[in-house]
C-alpha cells in the first residue's frame, strides 16, 4: 500500500505542483483546501500529468472537528505538508488578524492532528522573508532572523517557533522547515500553474500578464539600489524544481533519517537575479516585448537576498536544476494558456 500524504493548500501555487511530483513519486496523495484561494479544477491538471486523481477534501484547516473528519475517513496518514496559508504581504498589514487566525490556526490544527494520529513527519511551508535583509549574502539557515516586516513575515516566523516549541515539549513525528526564496514558474505541460486572484503583486505574474496585454504596464520598483544595475535582487526559483525538494523531505521524515527533530533548509538557485535581468532574459526566451517604466521603490522590500542551498544540496541530495530561461519559458507558456484570463 502507497503511503499516504496529507497535503493541505494542495490545490494552490505550490501544493499543487509538490502533488504532482509526490503522485510521480509513489505517494498517494489527499489535498485539503478550502479554495479560499485556488480552484477545485485544479485537480483536473494534476490528473492530466499524472493520470491520477488525488482526492480533494473541501475544508479550512482552521475547523478541528473537519480536519478531524478528514484523519479518520482516510485513518492512516501518514505525513502533511502545510502549504494552507494566506500569503499577500500587503493585505496581512491590512487584515493582520485575519493573517494571525488562518495562518497559527491552521498550523496548530494541523500539527496537532498528526499528533493525534501518530503521523510520522510534518512539512511547513517558510519562507526567505524571516531573513529580512541578510547582512551577509548568500544567506545561509543559521542566519539571524530579523524581525519580522509584516503580519504575514510573524506568521512564518512565529510558526516556526511553534514548531519547534511543540517539538521540543514531545511530538511523535519530526518536522522539516523549507524556506522558500522566490518560486515563479509552472509545470512544463501547462496544466497547472500560479492563479493569482485580481492585480498580482508578485513580479512574475505581473510580466506574464503584461507580455499578454491584460496589464498595460509593468512598473519597476526602484532602480536606486546598491545592487549591479540598481534594481532588487532575488533567487527565483522553479515551482517544479521547488516541489520536488518537498518529495525528499517527505521520504526522509518517512525512512527516519532527520537528525533532527525540527530541520531547516534553504530553497533556492544560490543565483541572485535583479528584476531588470528578469525583464531582458523573459523577453529575450520569449521574443516578446515588455512594456515597463521604471517607479519609485516599493515600500517595505528588500534591497537583495539569495540562498546559500548548500545545506539542501549536501544533506537532502537535492539541487535546483531548471535555467532561468527554461523557467521563465514555462510561467510564459502557461499565461498564453490561460489567454486573457487574469
Ligand atoms: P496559494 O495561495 O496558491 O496556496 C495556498 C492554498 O491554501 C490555497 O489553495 C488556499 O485556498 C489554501 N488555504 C488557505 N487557507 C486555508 C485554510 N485555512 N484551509 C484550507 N486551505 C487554505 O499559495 P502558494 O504560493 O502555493 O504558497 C503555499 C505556501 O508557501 C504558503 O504557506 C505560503 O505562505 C508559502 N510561501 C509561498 C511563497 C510564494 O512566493 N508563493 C514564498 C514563500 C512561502
Ligand atoms: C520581487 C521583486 C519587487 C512586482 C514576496 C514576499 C515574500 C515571499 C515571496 C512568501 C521585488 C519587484 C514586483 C512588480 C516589481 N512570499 N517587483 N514590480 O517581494 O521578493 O517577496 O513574495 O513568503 O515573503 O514578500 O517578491 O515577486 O513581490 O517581488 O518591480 O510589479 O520584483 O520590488 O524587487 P518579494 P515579489
Amino acid at each position: 500500500m502507497k503511503d499516504l500524504i496529507l497535503v493541505t493548500g494542495g490545490t494552490g501555487y505550490i501544493g499543487s505542483h509538490t502533488a504532482v511530483e509526490l503522485i510521480e513519486a509513489g505517494y498517494e496523495v489527499v489535498i485539503v483546501d478550502n479554495l479560499s484561494n485556488s480552484e477545485a479544477t485544479v485537480v483536473d491538471g494534476i490528473e492530466a500529468i499524472t493520470g491520477v486523481r488525488p482526492a480533494l477534501e473541501v475544508c479550512d484547516c482552521t475547523d478541528y472537528a473537519a480536519m478531524k473528519a478528514v484523519f479518520d475517513k482516510y485513518g492512516r496518514i501518514k505525513a502533511a505538508i502545510h502549504f494552507a496559508a494566506y500569503k499577500a504581504v500587503g493585505e496581512s498589514v491590512e487584515k493582520p488578524l485575519a493573517y494571525y487566525q488562518n495562518n497559527f490556526l491552521s498550523l496548530i490544527t494541523v500539527m496537532r492532528l498528526l499528533a493525534e494520529a501518530k503521523s510520522e513527519g510534518f512539512v511547513f511551508s517558510s519562507s526567505c522573508t524571516v531573513y529580512g535583509q541578510p547582512d551577509v549574502l548568500p544567506v545561509t539557515e543559521n542566519a539571524p532572523v530579523k524581525q519580522a516586516m509584516s503580519p504575514y513575515g510573524n506568521t512564518k516566523q512565529v510558526g516556526e517557533e511553534i514548531i519547534r516549541d511543540a517539538t521540543s515539549a514531545g511530538l511523535p513525528y519530526q518536522s522539516i522547515i523549507l524556506r522558500y526564496f522566490n518560486p515563479i514558474g509552472a509545470h512544463p505541460s501547462a496544466e497547472i500553474g500560479e492563479l493569482p486572484l485580481g492585480v498580482p503583486q508578485n513580479l512574475l505574474p505581473f510580466v506574464t500578464q503584461t507580455a499578454a496585454g491584460i496589464r498595460e504596464k509593468l512598473r519597476v520598483f526602484g532602480d536606486d539600489y546598491n545592487t549591479p544595475d540598481g534594481s532588487c535582487v532575488r533567487d527565483y526559483i522553479h515551482v517544479v524544481d521547488l516541489a520536488k525538494a518537498h518529495v525528499v523531505a517527505v521520504r526522509r521524515l518517512l525512512e527516519k533519517k532527520a537528525t533532527q527533530d525540527v530541520e531547516v533548509f534553504n530553497l533556492g538557485t544560490g543565483r541572485g537575479l535583479s528584476v531588470l535581468e528578469i525583464i531582458r532574459t523573459f523577453e529575450k526566451v520569449t521574443g516578446v516585448k515588455l512594456n515597463y517604466e521604471i517607479v519609485g521603490r516599493r515600500a517595505g522590500d528588500i534591497e537583495q537576498v539569495w540562498a546559500n542551498p548548500e545545506h539542501a544540496n549536501k544533506v537532502l541530495g537535492w539541487t535546483a536544476e531548471s535555467s532561468v530561461e527554461e523557467t521563465l519559458l514555462s510561467a510564459w507558456k502557461w499565461q498564453q494558456k490561460l489567454g486573457g484570463k487574469a
